[in-house]
């Protein structure tokens, strides 16, 4: 049985004084045994998120790093700083650093090998463009997008990936992929998963949707078989992440 995880990515929000203040809010309410609560959030946040999380169950992450260990790497953040500061996860290949920062596969790749090497534990997201859904193509460019970021990764770091699946028109725009759209894609990771690992590897594999998830669609998605959690964008900053999280 696989462990739901539930994970707020607060993007370019909140400063350090904004980040105690949400937090307080949050943080009694979504400490919960049930599902693994988890808030992504700016590099520059992090030692502060870890300093009021103390004590607490829920785990922090960030939302980028660089591939290098260290050096000439002028405004970029690596690993071991991220690990010192108190978060455990990253996101990797979020549609907005492929979209806007250029990001491609090989990039990608290169981070979710460097994670596991380092000891951060990735969210690899992935999903396709409005283009590509209505040509019927997304399941194909899905594919091949897990195949690129996976080359290199063994079983056992495979298993400790969680895949986001998030569908580029459906993130920030309120338009959530229906219940049954998410789940046939997530199905879909977890049999490429499978093609490229083994069944075991792909039982358990946890695979999040993202897009406009909020408290009034949480749980139907999440009770979906496939569906092991989500990757919360907007809703995640304000406290109807609290029913998300909640959302049985
Ligand atoms: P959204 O963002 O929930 O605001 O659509 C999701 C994401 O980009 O991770």
């Amino acid at each position: 049985m696989r462990k739901k995880i539930i994970a707020g990515n607060w993007k370019m929000n909140m400063t350090p004084t904004e980040t105690k203040e949400l937090i307080s809010k949050l943080k009694d309410k979504c400490n919960i045994d049930e599902v693994d609560v988890l808030f992504v959030v700016p590099a520059i946040d992090v030692t502060t998120a870890a300093e009021c999380l103390k004590g607490t169950k829920i785990k922090l992450g960030t939302q980028n790093f660089y591939y290098e260990e260290k050096g000439a790497y002028t405004g970029e953040t690596s690993a071991k700083m991220i690990l010192d500061a108190g978060a455990t996860y990253v996101i990797i290949g979020h549609s907005e650093r492929r979209g806007i920062f250029k990001e491609d596969d090989e990039m990608i790749n290169k981070k979710l090998i460097a994670a596991h090497k380092f000891g951060l534990k990735p969210i690899l997201c992935c999903g396709e463009s409005l283009e590509l859904r209505e040509k019927g193509t997304y399941k194909l460019f899905i594919e091949g997008q897990i195949r690129s970021a996976f080359d290199g990764i063994s079983k056992d770091q495979a298993i400790d990936t969680v895949i986001a699946y998030e569908p580029i028109w459906a993130i920030g725009t309120g338009k959530t992929a229906t219940s049954e759209e998410a789940e046939e894609v997530c199905k879909f990771i977890r049999e490429t998963i499978k093609n490229l690992y083994d069944v075991e590897t792909s039982d358990k594999v946890r695979i999040q949707y993202g897009g406009s998830v909020n408290a009034g669609n949480a749980k139907e998605l999440f009770g979906k078989e496939d569906i092991d959690g989500g990757l919360v964008g907007g809703a995640s900053l304000k406290e109807e992440f609290i029913n998300i999280v909640n959302y049985k």
